[in-house]
Order: structure tokens, then C-alpha cells, then sequence
């Protein structure tokens, strides 16, 4: 039932209807020159943050400090602290090259946590730990294991071990939490409940991806997340990290940086926002935090839609959904990006599935210019997070000089949102001028943007097997 393409037929669209399309056609594109300019500001960005001064993007030295050879060995638990999940793994890192064996369980992650209190925070976390173990290892003496701890959200680190939240992003606001080590309270909790783990490394999701990735695949020089935040992380020489002068490291020494990308541009100097972005900003927890996130990750990609669709009905000669009750449509956040990503996946000439979804999510009955319309939206929502995205790679890229690479990306927009590789990778042409690809599918671009490994899994649990080497070798 599945058709391979669809063209939108915009010819039954009245004109006042397409007049509307065409103005947010011209609100959420960005051209090839645009792409260009924001990379060209976003590598200058970066370089800034990795100075004493620094600028909005934070570049967090995350004392990972090196790729994994692939020989690494031993049992770790990494935990991985979601949005919308909370995940225990037992890996085991086996005596053969690039392997790996997981088990795992899943924990729902309640909404109310996200802006409960920091004690029922790390207790949840703490029970979810209690029982993974006691489920997994009943009956055991066990040693103290050791943890990965994917702890995904801005942290400023002096030692692996150790993490000071900068800030809360993607929803989250528990009080209490920002601007102090997130890592004595979570252990606290853990030893009320007698849990023998201990915590061997705090990692951000970005660097997990990244030396998961690097682990199976030597040409990864890139981790990123595109899911419901958006982030990177990359390899940099200590030599080009002005606020890590004082510690006096060897400047070839590697050091994995966090980028925290989300907050580029929280000045407001390059991006094109639309008064939709605006909206989104200061309706937020943390109104002027993480501009670039908030056009790009996939906890906005329905709201901006919602957002768009609420103004059209309220604002506009238009009055789409005319006589109806938009109630449902009115509510924030109501919408998420799964939503759009089945929009634009609706294989219907007709958009019978938009139609129904729009009827069963909003109870609404779209006409078939409203469906139209709705389907040019989610791609030009769509598209512009693609694009956006792909400047940030392009920026890590050029400040390296990286002239091939590959990039390990994970997240739910990079695996489940229709399109978003293929559109993230003709970005990625644009900004270099690379040529087409010729050769059909083989055809390879120097820079590509590939699956990663499972980085808050086996990677938390590789940097943990780094880390514990590197104190045995005495380097920590
Ligand atoms: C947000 C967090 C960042 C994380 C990203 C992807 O941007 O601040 O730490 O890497 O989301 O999960």
C-alpha cells in the first residue's frame, strides 16, 4: 500500500491558503548561503568556548581522554537517565576486538520527575538500580560494580567522577539541582539502599555515542544526538584548549569535548527564527537557553507545528479548521514529533492518514487543502531541523579540518523522522560544494553521517573501562 513517493498537489489549494504556505515557506527555509554563513559563525563559536572568555556554546571537557583500542575489557552497569526512559545495561566487554554482550531493562521515566524534587529524583533512579540488580544478580555477594552514568544535560567536570549541572535542558526544572555536583546526592540514594555500585564515570550521550561509534568504526571522529535534545561531541587536543592551560596537560593529549551545541546562538546573532521559535522560547522553563535545540530537536518539532496551525486558525483571513472546535490543538506540547514524522510518512494521495490522525489526536476534519497544508508544514519543520543540524556538523568538521569523517548519530529524529539523513547530508553538500554523489547508492560524501553504536550503553561502560585503566596506569 506503500507508494514510493507523492507529490503534493497544491493545485486544488485556494489561493488565500496558498499564500500562507508560501510565507512559511519562506520563515523555514534556509538556503544554501544562509547554511553557509551559520556554519562560518558556528566554528568561531566553537573555538571561543573552548577559551578562559568563552562564549554561548559551552565546549565541556569531559575527561574522557582518548578512543578505546578495542581490547578493553570487564563487567559494567551504565545507566542512562532519558527523557522519556530510564535504562539499566549490564555490559560485558569480552577478550575479542569490538565486541560486546548487553542485557538490559527498561524503566519508564514519570513526566512528574521532571520537575518534582531532586530527593525523589535520585531515589527513582536509586530503586531502579535496587531492582535491576536484584532481578539480574538474586542472591549474589556481589563486589561493587562499576557505573557509567549517562547523564545527559550540560555538566561542568573536573574529574570524570564528578559533575556539576550547569543548567537543566530538554523540559527538565527540579529544583535544587543546578550548579552543584549531581553525583554525591545519587550516590547518597544508592547507599540508603545498600546498592553496591559505584560511580566510575558521568558521561554526556554525545561522548558515549562518540566512543561507542569509534569502538566498531576507526573513522568516527563525531558523536551527535539528534533526539529530544541536540548535541555533539568530538575529539580535541589539549594544545587547543586555552581553559585547560592551568593543568598543564601535554597538548596532544586527547580530550573528548561536549559541545552542548543547543545553546549556539543564544544571542540571537545568526539564526533565522520565526515568531513561532519566539514562542516556544519563552513559553519554556528556561526562556534564552538553547536556541539552536529549540528549532531542531524533536521535544519542539510538534510544538512549532502546533504553534503554526493555532496561528492560522486565529489569526489569519484564512481561519483553517473554520467552525471548529481547536480545543485539543490548543494545548501545549500535545503534539510530538512522532506525530509529524507520520505526517510526512502518510503514503495517501489523499493524506487519508493525516486526515484520520488530525480526527483521532485533535478531533478535527481537515479538508484536503488543511491536509495539504499540514503536510508542507511538517516538511518544512522537518527540513529546517535537518539543515540546522547539518551546519553544526559541517562547523566541527572545518574547525578540525577533518577532510573525511564519520559521525555517529543516535537519537530518535535521527532514526525514526522521515528523510532526516538524507536531507541532513544534502545540507552537508551545500555547505562544502561537494558534487553530487555519482555511483548510485555506493557512492560515498567525505563527510557522512552514520547509525551509531549504543552509546549510553557500551559507551558509558567503555569510558568507564578507560577510566579505571588510566587510574590503574596512575594517569588519573
Ligand atoms: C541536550 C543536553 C545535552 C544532550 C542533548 C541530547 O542538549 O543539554 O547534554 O547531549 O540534549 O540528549
Amino acid at each position: 500500500r506503500r507508494q514510493p513517493s507523492r507529490k503534493g498537489s497544491m493545485a486544488d489549494v485556494p489561493k488565500d491558503l496558498l499564500r500562507e504556505i508560501r510565507h512559511l515557506e519562506e520563515l523555514f527555509t534556509i538556503d544554501t548561503a544562509k547554511l553557509k554563513a551559520i556554519t562560518e559563525h558556528f566554528v568561531s563559536e566553537l573555538t571561543k568556548g573552548l577559551t578562559e572568555e568563552g562564549g554561548s556554546i559551552p565546549m565541556n571537557p569531559t575527561w574522557c581522554m582518548g578512543f578505546p583500542n578495542g581490547y578493553e575489557t570487564g563487567t559494567f552497569l551504565a545507566l542512562d537517565m532519558g527523557g522519556t526512559n530510564l535504562r539499566v545495561c549490564e555490559v560485558i566487554l569480552p577478550e575479542e576486538k569490538g565486541e560486546f554482550d548487553i542485557i538490559q531493562s527498561k524503566y519508564r521515566m514519570p513526566e512528574e520527575l521532571k520537575t518534582g524534587t531532586a530527593d525523589e529524583l535520585w531515589g527513582y533512579i536509586a530503586d531502579c538500580l535496587q531492582q535491576f540488580i536484584e532481578y539480574h544478580h538474586e542472591g549474589e555477594e556481589l563486589d561493587q560494580l562499576p557505573l557509567g552514568f549517562t547523564f545527559s544535560y550540560p555538566a561542568s567536570q573536573d574529574y570524570i567522577d564528578h559533575g556539576v549541572l550547569q543548567r537543566w535542558t530538554k523540559g527538565f526544572d527540579i529544583d535544587g539541582v543546578e550548579g552543584k555536583d549531581v553525583v554525591p546526592p545519587f550516590e547518597e540514594a544508592l547507599k540508603e539502599r545498600g546498592v553496591p555500585i559505584r560511580l566510575t564515570a558521568l558521561i554526556n550521550d554525545t561522548t558515549g555515542t562518540l566512543i561507542a561509534s569509534a569502538y566498531t568504526d576507526t573513522e568516527v571522529k563525531i558523536g551527535c544526538i539528534f533526539g529530544t535534545g541536540c548535541n555533539a561531541a568530538y575529539m580535541e587536543n589539549c594544545g587547543s584548549i586555552p581553559k585547560l592551560a592551568h593543568m598543564n596537560l601535554p597538548p596532544d593529549t586527547l580530550m573528548a569535548i561536549n559541545c552542548e551545541w543547543g545553546a549556539f546562538d543564544n544571542e540571537h546573532v545568526i539564526l533565522p527564527r520565526t515568531p513561532y521559535d519566539v514562542v516556544i522560547d519563552k513559553e519554556s522553563p528556561r526562556p534564552g537557553q538553547q536556541a539552536f535545540e529549540k528549532m531542531i530537536a524533536g521535544l519542539y518539532l510538534g510544538e512549532l507545528f502546533r504553534l503554526v496551525l493555532v496561528d492560522l486558525h486565529d489569526n489569519k483571513e484564512i481561519h483553517i479548521f473554520e467552525g471548529q472546535d481547536i480545543g485539543t490543538l490548543r494545548k501545549p506540547y500535545s503534539l510530538d514529533a512522532s506525530f509529524l514524522s507520520a505526517v510526512e510518512d502518510d503514503p495517501f494521495e489523499n493524506l487519508s492518514e493525516t486526515h484520520d490522525l488530525l480526527a483521532s489526536k485533535l478531533s478535527l476534519r481537515a479538508t484536503k487543502p488543511e491536509l495539504e497544508l499540514c503536510r508542507r508544514l511538517a516538511e518544512l519543520i522537518g527540513t529546517r531541523a535537518a539543515r540546522l543540524s547539518a551546519c553544526g556538523v559541517a562547523a566541527i568538521c572545518k574547525k578540525k579540518d577533518y577532510k573525511t569523517a564519520h559521525v555517529g548519530a543516535d537519537g530518535s529524529v535521527f532514526n525514526k523522522y522521515p528523510h532526516f539523513k538524507a536531507r541532513g547530508a544534502q545540507a552537508l553538500r551545500e555547505i562544502f560544494d561537494w558534487e553530487p554523489k555519482k555511483g548510485g547508492k555506493s557512492a560515498r560524501d567525505p563527510v557522512e553521517i552514520v547509525a551509531a553504536e549504543d552509546g549510553s550503553g557500551v559507551g558509558a561502560a567503555l569510558i568507564a573501562a578507560l577510566t579505571i585503566k588510566r587510574v590503574q596506569e596512575g594517569q588519573l
